[in-house]
């Protein structure tokens, strides 16, 4: 890493409406660097990022590249200026070819002046290639797995060749593998002297890949630090502006009886034989890589996809579920995993968005009784400490991680006996995940039943009673309390991996 200093930030704010969300921050970026932002949800992250890549214009500060102040007022305006963005939110346009999204707008043109798909497409399948990623360059987004459609992201941002490259969360869905592709892409960006500003909630990754570490909070600069000498504790501090004792909250209990059972379910695609019950009151992980099966098997259980074998039974008795109405009847509640896509309105407000599972209990005929409305959102707003600055709030708006606690609390509104959890704490920041093991714990103590698929192995193992290992569509373990460990489960999670 040298001293040159490619790019600087200076006393940055933006406003929205109700909302400061950049006080003042700033932020330098050195030649061969990879610089972590960080900070809790809604702190202004990606709100920085987007005045930087040209999507929102700052109400004041400065950017400098090279030392020389720029505008930049536009993604083109920031293209210019050597600057690719990998947004947070997937901006791919769904019903593009691959190769379409990647050369958006930049298209190679024949002799003849139309778009040379020929070209496009060869030059696509170069980067796949060389990325050792099983991408069709003609295929629509739309038909690919969101780590896929991630990776696509990545390329796209690559492919301009700038020398400062953002990352907004880039490794929040991908697979193990694919993280450590993209890992070692940055090294050797690194080595290009590309400057890189890194943004996970992820500390571990953060210690692995980054350089230095500049944390905001609530809109503010709070310091930079290097990531070899500064410690999580001191970070997290930094973060929250206190001390976070009690990170994982778990009282244990001998768990009842079996709420559900899953009997030899087989999809006749992935899934092979699955078996399993879970008891009341106890918290059961599920562990495994990304592709093992284990939200394809909860889409079965809750009605969604559908199986060619195999039994569930809810309290003992054998149930058929043919989607999620049925389920929820059953009291069953899923948090889906891609929450983004499955499970937000984006246009709508907070109040909507966290009540729309339990409006029945408040609407008699045309009439909505307000009252139960807004409690019911104040009591997930407070529970989930969601930070906004209205119920009326445009859910669209909220930062990605209050996003997620948005629906996390619409389905804990609905009281459910069988809680399914699908990577719980995704792109959740670390005093928001203290709060959702609580929440978790409180629940699993009145009886609720709780099942979470993780693959930070920490969370599982410190939160679990037991936890159930994938690979490859098949459970490959069923492991207690006691037995877990990282190896342990890792083990039994490349079993099947070839
Ligand atoms: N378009 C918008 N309109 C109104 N408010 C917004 C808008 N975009 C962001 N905000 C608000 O600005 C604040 C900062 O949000 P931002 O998305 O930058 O947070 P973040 O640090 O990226 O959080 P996360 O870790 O959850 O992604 C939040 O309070 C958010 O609700
Ligand atoms: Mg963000």
């Amino acid at each position: 890493m040298s001293e040159n200093i490619l790019l600087e930030m200076e006393h940055i704010r933006k406003e929205f409406p109700g909302v400061q969300a950049l006080k003042d921050v700033s932020l330098q970026l050195r030649a061969g660097e990879v610089h972590a932002l960080l900070g809790e949800n809604g702190a202004g992250k990606s709100t920085l990022i987007k005045v930087l890549g040209g999507i929102y214009t700052a109400n004041g500060g400065t950017i400098r590249i090279n030392g020389n102040p720029v505008s930049i007022e536009s993604v083109l305006d920031a293209q210019k200026n050597g600057i690719s963005v990998i947004h947070q939110e997937l901006v791919l346009v769904p019903h593009m070819t691959v190769a379409e999204n990647i050369f958006l707008g930049r298209e190679p043109t024949a002799a003849n002046g139309t778009v040379d798909f020929k070209k496009m497409n060869a030059d696509v399948k170069e980067i796949l290639d060389s990325f050792e990623l099983a991408i069709i360059p003609d295929e629509e987004v739309s038909k690919l797995t969101i780590a896929q459609q991630q990776m696509v992201e990545i390329i796209k941002a690559l492919s301009f060749n700038s020398n400062i490259l953002v990352m907004d969360e880039p490794t929040s869905s991908l697979s193990e593998k694919d993280v450590g592709f993209l890992f070692e892409t940055i090294r050797k960006l690194k080595k290009n002297n590309v400057g890189i500003i890194y943004i996970s909630h992820r500390m571990s990754e953060l210690k692995q890949i980054t350089d230095r570490i500049t944390v905001i909070r609530d809109g503010e600069y709070i310091g930079t630090r290097e990531t070899a000498t500064a410690t999580n504790d001191e970070l997290i501090a930094m973060m929250v502006g206190r001390q976070l004792t009690n990170y994982y909250t778990r009282t244990f209990s001998e768990p009842g009886d079996a709420v559900l059972e899953v009997r030899n379910l087989s999809d006749g695609k992935l899934l092979k034989d699955v078996s399993f019950e879970l008891r009341r009151g106890e918290i059961l992980g599920f562990a495994g890589l990304v592709g093992a099966g284990r939200s394809e098997v909860m889409k079965a259980v809750f009605g969604i996809d559908p199986f060619t074998r195999g039994d569930i039974l809810v309290a003992g008795k054998p149930v058929k579920i043919s989607n999620p109405e049925e389920a929820m009847t059953l009291g069953i509640a899923l948090v889906p995993e891609s929450r983004k896509i499955e499970a937000l309105f984006p246009q709508q407000s907070v109040m909507y968005n966290i009540t729309i599972k339990t409006i029945k209990e408040f609407i008699r005929g045309i009439f909505v009784n307000r009252e139960k409305e807004l409690a019911i959102t104040r009591e997930y707003v407070d529970s989930m400490a969601i930070k906004t600055p209205t119920y009326t709030q445009t859910v669209g708006n909220l930062s990605g991680g209050n996003q997620q606690k948005v629906i996390i609390g619409r389905w804990l509104a609905t009281k459910p006996k069988i809680l399914i959890l699908d990577e719980p704490t995704k792109g959740v920041d670390v005093g928001a995940k203290a709060e959702i093991y609580a929440i978790m714990n409180e629940l699993a103590k009145q009886g609720v039943a709780i099942i979470m698929i993780s693959s930070e192995l920490p969370e599982v193992i410190n939160m679990s009673d037991r936890v159930i290992v994938m690979s490859g569509g098949r459970i490959t373990a069923c492991l207690p309390r006691e037995e877990l460990s990282q190896e342990q489960i890792m083990k039994y999670a490349t079993q099947f991996v070839a």
